[in-house]
């Protein structure tokens, strides 16, 4: 059996601005890992976001945003690879070999894009339905083996998998895709929306009262923090009194992703204690965390030559990767490739 070196692959999509769920459950964790034991690779993946409509300007601007938010939680590009999807055409090369791997069956059972479609399934665009073949392509055009990535995720990363020992099995390439894991952990792998805690919290909610936006001012986010849905118990002594109270719980996990310690440890420092203490500490907290990179975001936007810079370096490295796997799966999958390049 081949080893794969150990890769990380993951993205953020520019639909819109970074949040609150974006920093814990992923960019956060992105930073933590970056270091010797893996080689990481990061990407704004452009090309999911135009699976639902995005104006051309805001597109362009979100890209920005979105590698902004990375460098200034910590991305350093002299250890990671940052680069945006579309720079790099082999993502879409790769996933129109994998839209004829997968299965329509496999894709019907994605959870994700029956809550997007929702009702409104024939009028979607038919690259909504396609993404997660798309996102095959991402991690496997690297041969990542490790995907960090919010509970959301957990579905696609194993359709990822189903289509590597597809691939691998119906060419007979044994091991040339590898199987990558997906990575779920910490607290805050699911930060739900403040007004209502059986949603996630998301880029695109109704209110922006339902989410943290990275780029919040210090008053917006203790407004927020304060106006959050709860019920009228206290915190309890332990964590399984959070059991059926799902905005409490989502706040202190909240608190124990901000500050790096685990949901019972905020407990045991908030037994007892009421919404009227629990809630400003927390506001206080995310104001202490946010706020530098909130800043250096702002510092980066106003450079927008740096950020397109980084990325372009990024994508040449990317590229430089992604092409050699990409010539092979063309190879292996017989397609005569004789132009001189
Ligand atoms: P997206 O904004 O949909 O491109 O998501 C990018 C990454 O952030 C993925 O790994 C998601 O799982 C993660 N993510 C997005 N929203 C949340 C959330 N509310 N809680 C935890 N992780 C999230
Ligand atoms: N689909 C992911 C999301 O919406 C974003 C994404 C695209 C991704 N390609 C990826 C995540 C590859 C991890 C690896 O959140």
């Amino acid at each position: 059996m081949t080893t794969h070196t150990p890769r990380i692959f993951s993205g953020v999509k520019p639909s819109g601005g970074l949040t609150l769920g974006n920093y814990l459950g992923a960019i956060k964790r992105f930073v933590d890992m970056q270091g010797p034991q893996f080689e990481t690779i990061y990407c704004v993946v452009d090309l999911h976001a135009i699976t639902v409509w995005q104006d051309p300007a805001e597109l362009t601007d979100a890209t920005r945003e979105v590698a902004a938010g990375y460098l200034a939680a910590g991305i350093d590009p002299s250890q990671s690879i940052l680069f945006n999807q579309s720079q790099v055409s082999a993502h879409a090369e790769l996933a129109w070999l994998f839209n004829c791997v997968a299965r329509v069956g496999w894709m019907n059972r994605m959870t994700q894009f029956k809550d997007k479609a929702g009702k409104n399934a024939e009028k979607v665009s038919l690259g909504l339905y396609a993404y997660p073949s798309l996102m095959a392509a991402d991690i496997l055009l690297y041969h990542a083996t490790h995907v960090p990535v919010g509970e959301d995720q957990k579905q696609h990363v194993e359709l990822t998998r189903d289509i590597a020992s597809k691939f691998n099995h119906d060419f007979k390439a044994e091991d040339f895709f590898p199987m990558p894991e997906p990575i779920i952990e910490g607290p805050a792998t699911r930060v739900m929306n403040l007004r209502d805690g059986s949603k996630k919290m998301s880029k695109s909610g109704e209110s922006d009262m339902e989410r943290i936006n990275m780029t919040d001012t210090a008053d917006t986010i203790a407004k927020k923090f304060k106006k959050a849905k709860t019920d009228p118990e206290p915190l309890p002594e332990t964590l399984d009194g959070l059991k059926d109270r799902p905005e409490a719980r989502n706040l202190v996990d909240i608190y124990a992703g901000l500050s790096e310690v685990t949901p019972e440890q905020v407990i045991a420092e908030f037994a007892g204690a009421g919404w009227g203490k629990f809630k400003p500490a927390l506001a206080d907290l995310a104001v202490a965390k946010l706020g530098p990179i909130s800043e250096e975001m702002a510092r980066l936007m106003n450079d927008k030559g740096e950020i397109d810079r980084i990325l372009g370096e990024g994508a040449d490295k990317a590229d430089a990767i992604a092409q050699p796997i990409l010539d092979r799966a063309y190879d292996i999958t017989g397609f005569l490739r004789s132009r001189k390049r």
